[in-house]
C-alpha cells in the first residue's frame, strides 16, 4: 500500500508510492543507509534485505561503501563525498547521531546531529506517486563551512552494467539525447554557469544497458535547481553506482551558522518499469501533477514578434502584427526585445526599464488595449537579471553587477550579469516588475549570459551569491505570481538555458530553442521530452529561411512540428502569402482541437528522430489520440512501414475524423497504422483517432 512505514525493531523505514519502493535504515553507528529501491515491495518482504551487506574482508574497504543515504566523508568513507563540512577547529570528518523521524503526509523527516559538533542535518523524503522527493537541511549552532550539500545519494542496484541517458547540447541545439555505458570511476554532469545551461541539463537515467523504448527497467534522478549544479554517478569495482547530486560550484563553499541554515533543492527519484517511455511518461505526470503552478490550464497560442521585428520594434509593428496574429487565431500576443531604454540594438538600453517613447509614443497602453480589444492575452519581453554596460541604470549602479575590484568585467552578447543576491538589486527588479505585471498578462523572462567574476565587494560571504542569486530570482517569481494571480511567465535563457524542475515549479512554459527550425527541433524536442512534458514546450512556426539555420520547410511540416508542443507562431506574419494565412489559419484551429491531447496526454515516442525515415510521436488522452509523423526525405520506390501506435485499448475500435477510416485498437497496436504520407521531401501527418463508443 501507497504510504511511509517505519519498522521499529529494524531502524528502517519503508516508503512505497503507487509501482514503486524505496527503504532506508540506520546502521548500527546510525548512519543511514539504504536498503532498497525498485518494484513495490511490502515491508515485510524488505525486512529480508536489512543486513544484507557484504562481509568486510579487507582491510581497504568500508562495508558501508556506496550505500550512504548520504554519503559523508571522514572515516573510513572514501566514496564521492555528498556531504562534505570542515568545523572551525579543522575537523572534517562527520559522524552521525541519529535524534528522530517525523512521518506526515507522505513527508519523512530524518534528523540527526554530529556526535560532537553543534551540526544538526535533517534528510527529507517526500512521495510524490512514484517519485520520491529529496532533500537536505543543514543547521549549526557555530561556524561550519560546507564544502558540498548534494540534496541525495541515490544508490542504484547491483547491476550486470549500467548505462547512462541523458542530454548534452549548446545555444541553439538544446537537449540531444545521448546513451552509453557508465565508465568506471566518476562521471560528472554539471554547469559552473551560474544558470542551468545549454550543454547539459540535471538530470541522468540509469538503466542495465538493456532497456528500450517500450520494456526495462530505469531509474531516473533530476534536480530542481536553475544555478549551478552536479551530478555525479560513480560507479565502484564492488559492483554499485550511485547518483549524488545538488546545487552547487567547485571552490566556493557554503558558510552555515546561526540563524543560517542551509536547505537544498531537491532532487527527484524515479523508477519504472515498461521502458524509457514508461519512464517520460511518469516524469510528465509528476511534473503536470506537482511541480507546474497552474497544471489543468490549456496553454494558449501565442504569437512573439523576435524573428520578425528583431529589434526594430515600433508601435505600428507591433499593432499590424498583433492584428494579423488574431486573424490566425492567436490567444496571446507577445512583444520581444527592444520596446525599453535605448535598447535598439543588442548594445546598449537593458536595464532601463521604461518605455521607449520615439517607439511608444504614449507607452504601452494603446498597443496592451489594442491587443486586448483583438481578443488577445498581452505579453512582454523581459531580462531583469542584466544590464548593458551602455544604459543609465548601469552608469547609476556600476557596483550592481557581479564583479571583482582588480578584475575585468567579462561582457558576454554586450551585457553583465546584475547581482540579485543584492536586496537592492532585488527590490529594483521587484518594484518595475511588479508595476509591468499590472500591465501584461504574460512575461517571457530572459537570461542571455552566465556568470562571470561572481564576485560582491564589501559582502562577507561572497560565494552565498551562488546559491542567494538563484534564490532571489526564485523569491521575485513567486511574489510576482502571489500578487498577480493571473500572470502567466515563460522561462527563457538564449532559448533553453534555463529548464529544469525549479525553474518549471514557478513558470507556465519554457522557450525550448532559439532554434525554430522544424528538422532541428524534432532532435530538440526528442531530449526535451525525455523528462519534461510537451504542456511546458514552447514552439513556434517560423519563417523561410530559417532566421538561425537557413533552411527552407513547407509550412505545414513546420506546424506539424511545433503543434506536438505549445503551439506559437513566431515568423514576420504581416508578409505571409494568402495561402499560408490560409493554412496556418486552418492549423491554428486544428491545434484548438487536438491541444488537450498534446498537452495533458501520455506521450508515446514511435519513431526516434531520423535523417533517413519516419519519425513519429503519439499523444493520448482518456478516448483520444493524435499520431504526428514526419519524414525529412524521399526516396523513390522506398517501402513505407505501417506506424505501430501504442497506449491505445486492443478491444477498442478508432475512428480517424479526418478520413472516415476505422481501426481496431489491437489491429494499431499489432500491425500498425498506414501513413499515406505525401509524396516529397518534407512530408508529415498529423491523424486523429477517437474512440468509438458503444
Ligand atoms: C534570446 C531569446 O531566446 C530570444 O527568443 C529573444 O527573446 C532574444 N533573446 C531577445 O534578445
Amino acid at each position: 500500500m501507497a504510504g511511509i512505514s517505519f519498522l521499529d525493531e529494524h531502524r528502517t523505514w519503508v516508503l512505497t508510492g503507487e509501482t514503486s519502493t524505496y527503504a532506508l535504515r540506520l546502521g548500527e553507528d546510525d548512519v543511514p543507509v539504504h536498503v532498497y529501491w525498485g518494484p513495490a515491495l511490502p515491508a515485510t518482504a524488505v525486512v529480508e534485505l536489512i543486513g544484507k551487506t557484504l562481509p568486510w574482508w579487507d582491510g581497504f574497504n568500508d562495508p558501508g561503501e556506496g550505500v550512504d543515504e548520504l554519503a559523508a566523508d571522514g572515516g573510513t568513507r572514501y566514496w564521492t563525498p555528498a556531504l562534505q563540512v570542515r568545523f572551525a577547529d579543522g575537523t572534517r570528518a562527520l559522524e552521525w547521531r541519529y535524534e528522530s523521524h517525523h512521518i506526515a503526509a507522505g513527508h519523512l523527516r530524518l534528523s540527526f546531529a554530529d556526535r560532537h559538533y553543534p551540526l544538526r542535518i535533517t534528510l527529507h523524503y517526500r512521495l510524490r506517486g512514484d517519485v520520491l522527493e529529496r532533500w537536505t537541511e543543514l543547521s549549526a549552532g557555530t561556524d561550519v563551512e560546507v564544502v558540498r550539500a548534494d540534496s541525495a545519494t541515490w544508490a542504484l542496484p547491483i547491476f550486470e552494467d549500467y548505462r547512462l541517458s541523458h542530454v548534452t547540447g549548446r545555444w541553439a541545439a538544446e537537449t540531444r539525447l545521448q546513451r552509453g555505458f557508465a565508465h568506471h570511476g566518476e562521471t560528472v554532469f554539471a554547469s559552473r554557469r551560474g544558470i542551468t545551461g545549454h550543454h547539459a541539463n540535471p538530470w541522468v537515467m540509469v538503466d542495465d544497458g538493456t532497456a528500450t523504448e517500450r520494456h526495462g527497467e530505469v531509474y531516473g534522478v533530476a534536480l530542481a535547481w536553475s544555478g549551478s549544479w552536479r551530478l555525479t554517478t560513480t560507479r565502484a569495482s564492488t559492483g554499485r553506482l550511485t547518483v549524488s547530486g545538488g546545487f552547487g560550484q567547485d571552490g566556493v563553499v557554503h558558510r552555515v551558522g546561526p540563524g543560517r541554515p542551509l536547505t537544498t533543492p531537491v532532487s527527484a527519484g524515479l523508477y519504472t518499469a515498461g521502458g524509457f517511455g514508461a519512464a517520460s511518461r511518469a516524469w510528465h505526470a509528476y511534473v503536470r501533477a506537482h511541480v507546474l503552478p497552474h497544471p489543468g490550464e490549456l496553454r494558449p497560442v501565442l504569437y512573439n514578434s523576435w524573428e520578425a521585428t528583431g529589434f526594430d520594434v515600433t508601435e505600428a509593428g507591433q499593432l499590424a502584427l498583433a492584428e494579423r496574429a488574431a486573424a490566425l487565431g492567436v490567444e496571446l500576443f507577445v512583444m520581444d526585445d527592444g520596446w525599453f531604454g535605448a535598447r535598439t540594438g543588442d548594445h546598449a538600453g537593458l536595464g532601463d526599464w521604461h518605455v521607449n517613447r520615439s517607439r511608444f509614443p504614449d507607452g504601452l497602453k494603446p498597443l496592451v488595449d489594442a491587443v486586448h480589444g483583438l481578443g488577445m492575452q498581452f505579453g512582454i519581453w523581459v531580462e531583469p537579471e542584466m544590464v548593458n554596460p551602455d544604459s543609465d541604470l548601469y552608469r547609476a549602479h556600476p557596483d550592481w553587477v557581479l564583479h571583482h575590484p582588480h578584475r575585468r568585467r567579462s561582457e558576454l552578447q554586450r551585457q553583465l550579469v546584475l547581482n540579485f543576491a543584492r536586496p537592492d538589486v532585488a527590490a529594483w527588479a521587484h518594484e518595475w516588475l511588479d508595476r509591468l505585471a499590472g500591465t501584461a498578462d504574460f512575461l517571457k523572462w530572459d537570461m542571455n549570459r552566465p556568470f562571470s567574476e561572481a564576485g560582491w565587494p564589501g559582502e562577507a560571504d561572497q560565494d552565498r551569491l551562488w546559491v542567494d542569486h538563484t534564490r532571489a530570482v526564485y523569491a521575485l517569481l513567486d511574489r510576482l505570481r502571489a500578487d498577480h494571480p493571473g500572470l502567466r511567465i515563460e522561462s527563457c535563457a538564449g532559448g533553453g538555458g534555463r529548464i529544469d524542475l525549479g525553474v518549471l515549479a514557478r513558470t507556465d512554459q519554457v522557450w525550448t530553442s532559439d532554434n525554430t527550425d522544424a528538422l532541428d527541433r524534432l532532435r530538440i524536442q526528442h531530449g526535451y521530452g525525455q523528462l519534461y512534458p510537451a504542456r511546458a514546450m514552447s514552439a513556434w512556426v517560423t519563417d523561410n529561411p530559417n532566421f538561425v539555420t537557413a533552411r527552407s520547410i513547407p509550412l505545414g511540416f513546420r506546424f506539424h512540428v511545433a503543434m506536438a508542443g505549445v503551439l506559437g507562431l513566431g515568423g514576420d506574419i504581416v508578409q505571409w502569402s494568402e495561402d499560408d494565412l490560409a493554412l496556418a489559419r486552418e492549423l491554428v484551429a486544428r491545434y484548438k482541437n487536438i491541444r488537450a491531447v498534446v498537452q495533458h496526454g501520455a506521450l508515446y515516442r514511435l519513431r526516434p528522430p531520423v535523417d533517413d525515415g519516419v519519425t513519429a510521436v503519439q499523444y493520448v488522452l482518456a478516448d483520444r489520440a493524435v499520431v504526428f509523423a514526419y519524414r525529412q526525405s524521399a526516396h523513390f520506390n522506398a517501402p513505407e512501414r505501417p506506424l505501430r501506435l501504442d497506449g491505445l485499448d486492443p478491444a477498442a475500435k478508432y475512428l480517424d475524423p479526418d478520413s472516415g477510416r476505422t481501426h481496431s485498437g489491437a489491429v494499431l497496436l499489432a500491425h500498425g497504422l498506414p501513413l499515406d504520407l505525401p509524396a516529397g521531401d518534407f512530408a508529415s501527418v498529423v491523424i486523429r483517432l477517437d474512440r468509438i463508443k458503444i
